[in-house]
């Protein structure tokens, strides 16, 4: 793995890139390539192609940063400024997003809230010095559905100062397609019904964009393994045969080293999982690593195969597992505002019909109705559509900055959510009134049907940030909220 940080690996990556699939966009490269400054990333969101179907198969066109899918891999340093100019190659207006990265909100990438839309054509200059070193991703804010469900997303990696202890540093981007019976990307997008259900899942899963061959291993190694759930709408459970992985950081962020429950992996869209593995399977061996989420829906994501070579080391590697910690500002609870926000809507399940409840909060909506498509979902009785373009709603709450806030969210619906909020890492502090262990933040909580969770940040970054769930249907249609820090 490459663990580059200086200008000329993103240059390198860059030229690469152009070299690639798509004969169009490589002509466009040297144009582009040229005015790259030191520390400097290019990406450029337009057409490409992918081998969704494995290499034999025909390519699928796609929408893709650069050509390439997932997106190239965006690695600085923790505290290191760094300007990344973005290019619309694309047909329709554009914006970066760079998910749970705590940075100024004019540089947020929502559009119509944080800053103009990027038409086709045109460039926009993003800045920021991250914070928080770990695990992070980017993607589009503009018709999400489309430019998420095509293609477009990369991760973005914060380096610790010191590297931790591994033989090596692995990133898996996790991704959910939808193919047709040709390999295309079925057509559409924003069904009403599904939106109200679990959303679009597909039917195909990349791995760094490529369907899951083996992964290689070596006995003994110690890996970290960066996982990040670029999907639309599929949530993961892995787990992982003959393996104890240890979490690590959850959403970036460190947590105190733990086994997962029940040896499964829960990561929703948006989310991202660090684990340390030691590889302590047998050389020549497979064990398989298995999605399980959906009852009856299970499948092998990929296999860690161990290479026949001796072991590297006898017993698993004596070096501590705990990831320095990132600058966050502590909330106070016992003087933190409280506040409530109530998710509801979407189909109703079995036992709500047989109770007799009907879709929650549906009448109430009208009211606060405005964007795009159909709201089928609320937040606290109002729907905000679309990707945040119409802030004809007004803030759902204005949080006093510099202090404390515990918010409490309460999952009415039958259905799952992973929750995420522009701008902060949060502390996650209770489950259905259970303390969460191990001391863990995240900026997506998934709430499972009927949960609620408690959650504290201290309100450090002044603006407009967006609330939504990460599942792309549901946030167009209504589950998506603005949050105002001032
Ligand atoms: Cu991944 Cu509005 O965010
Ligand atoms: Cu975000
Ligand atoms: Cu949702």
């Amino acid at each position: 793995m490459s663990v580059n940080s200086n200008c000329s690996v993103s240059r390198r990556e860059l030229l690469r890139a152009g070299t690639g699939l798509a004969v169009a966009s490589a002509m466009l490269w040297p144009r582009l390539s040229l005015a790259a400054a030191a520390s400097d990333y290019e990406i450029a969101p337009g057409p490409g192609r992918a081998f969704l179907k494995g290499e034999q198969g025909q390519s699928t066109s796609v929408w893709a940063y650069n050509t390439r899918i997932p997106g190239p891999e965006v690695r600085i340093r923790q505290g290191q400024p760094v300007r990344i100019v973005v290019e619309n190659r694309l047909e329709e207006d554009t914006t970066v997003h760079w998910h749970g990265i705590r940075l100024p909100n004019a540089m947020d990438g929502v559009p119509g809230l944080t800053q103009p839309p990027i038409k086709p054509g045109e460039r926009f200059v993003y800045k920021f010095t991250p914070p928080d070193a770990g695990t992070f991703w980017y993607h589009p804010h503009a018709n999400s559905l489309q430019q998420l469900g095509r293609g477009l997303a990369g991760a973005l990696i914060i380096e610790e100062p010191e590297p931790v202890h591994v033989d090596r540093d692995v990133l898996w981007v996790l991704a959910d397609w939808r193919l047709d019976s040709d390999g295309k990307i079925a057509p559409g997008f924003g069904n009403p019904m599904e939106a109200a259900m679990s959303g679009r899942v597909g039917n195909s899963v990349t791995l760094n964009g490529s369907v899951p061959e083996d992964q290689s291993v070596r006995a003994g190694e110690r890996v970290r393994l960066r996982l990040i759930n670029v999907s639309l709408a599929r949530i993961m459970a892995l787990r992982f045969e003959g393996h104890t992985p240890v979490i690590v950081a959850v959403d970036g962020q460190p947590c105190d080293p733990h086994e997962p429950k029940g040896g499964r992996l829960l990561l929703g869209p948006a989310m991202r999982l660090d684990l340390v593995i030691d590889m302590q399977g047998e050389s020549g061996k497979r064990y398989a690593v298995i999605d399980d989420f959906y009852d009856g829906l299970a499948y092998e994501l990929t296999n860690l195969a161990y290479a026949s070579q001796s072991p590297l080391r006898k017993n698993p590697l004596n070096a501590p597992l705990r990831l320095p910690r990132n600058p966050l500002p502590v909330p106070d609870l016992p003087n933190a505002e409280r506040h409530e926000m109530v998710l509801q809507g979407g189909m109703p399940s079995m036992r709500d019909m047989m109770g007799g409840g009907k879709m929650q909060g549906m009448s109430r909506m009208s009211g606060g109705m405005a964007g795009h498509g159909p709201a089928i979902w609320s937040i606290n009785g109002t729907s905000m559509t679309g990707d945040g373009h119409d802030a004809e709603i007004p803030p759902l709450i204005t949080l006093k900055q510099g202090r404390s806030h515990f918010i409490t969210m309460r999952n009415e619906t039958a259905w799952w959510h992973p929750m995420h909020l522009h701008g902060f890492s949060f502390r996650v502090i209770n489950r259905n009134g259970a303390p969460v262990p191990h001391n863990q933040w995240a900026d997506t909580v998934l709430l499972a049907p009927k949960d609620t969770v408690d959650i504290a940040f201290v309100a450090d970054n002044p603006g407009d940030w967006m609330l939504h769930c990460h599942v792309t249907d549901h946030q167009t249609a209504g589950l998506m909220t603005v949050i105002r820090v001032a």
